[in-house]
């Protein structure tokens, strides 16, 4: 299957998911990458790995409708089977979710639903609790609230700050979406209402 990566940031689960499609059993590819960042490291990564990279920057747009649109170009032209958000950090429009509509999915460093948003680890730190952790789910037409595929949980220390415990989130994280982009690609995914129903394990 061809998989279209969105990144914004460092793109350490894109660096995972590139690691594990030079494994031909894995099923999937990762056949471009597109940010909304020209400096995502995310977008140096792919270069390095081969994989056609591109920057669309909302700055070089008129609008937000114009930008969506352009993102959603960029990555018809990759021809996806599958779209990852993988650390971008922008809403896209329905435009953009319409056309990839039930093949995309995101992944988020909260137990959805809670905590949505751009500030999940520190909003769940905030909150005071003792379990945090990522959540993997189809991208509906709304923030972090598409029906989930898969989650794992991620204790909190009590020295916790913002940073450690993203940084243990995102260990869980690459591997969870690893093997849920894995699965989506070999076994596709079907949306029955809030469930989401992948292929045979
Ligand atoms: C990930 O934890 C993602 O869920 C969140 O920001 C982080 C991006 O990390 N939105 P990276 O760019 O994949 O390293």
């Amino acid at each position: 299957a061809r998989v279209v990566v969105l990144v914004s940031g460092a793109g350490s689960n894109l660096a995972a998911l590139l690691a594990a499609h030079d494994d031909a059993a894995y099923g999937a590819r990762v056949v471009g990458v597109v940010s909304d960042r020209a400096d995502a490291g995310g977008l140096d990564l792919a270069r390095e790995a081969g994989v056609a990279a591109v920057a669309v920057r909302p700055g070089d747009f008129e609008d937000r409708a114009a930008w969506d649109a352009a993102v959603a170009q960029a990555v018809d032209v990759f021809r996806p089977d599958v779209v990852v958000l993988a650390g971008f950090m922008r809403i896209l429009g329905p435009a953009f979710v319409g056309r990839f509509a039930g093949r995309t999915i995101n992944t988020h460093p909260a137990l959805l639903p809670s905590f949505p948003g751009a500030h999940g680890v520190r909003d769940a730190l905030a909150h005071g609790v003792k379990v945090a952790g990522c959540t993997v789910h189809v991208v509906d037409d709304g923030v972090d609230t598409g029906p989930i595929i898969a989650q794992v949980a991620v204790p909190v220390e009590d020295a916790d700050d913002e940073s450690s415990l993203h940084e243990r989130i995102k260990i869980a994280e690459r591997a969870l979406l690893v093997e849920t982009v894995g699965r989506v690609a070999r076994e596709g995914l079907r949306v029955e209402g809030r469930r989401v129903v992948l292929g045979p394990r």
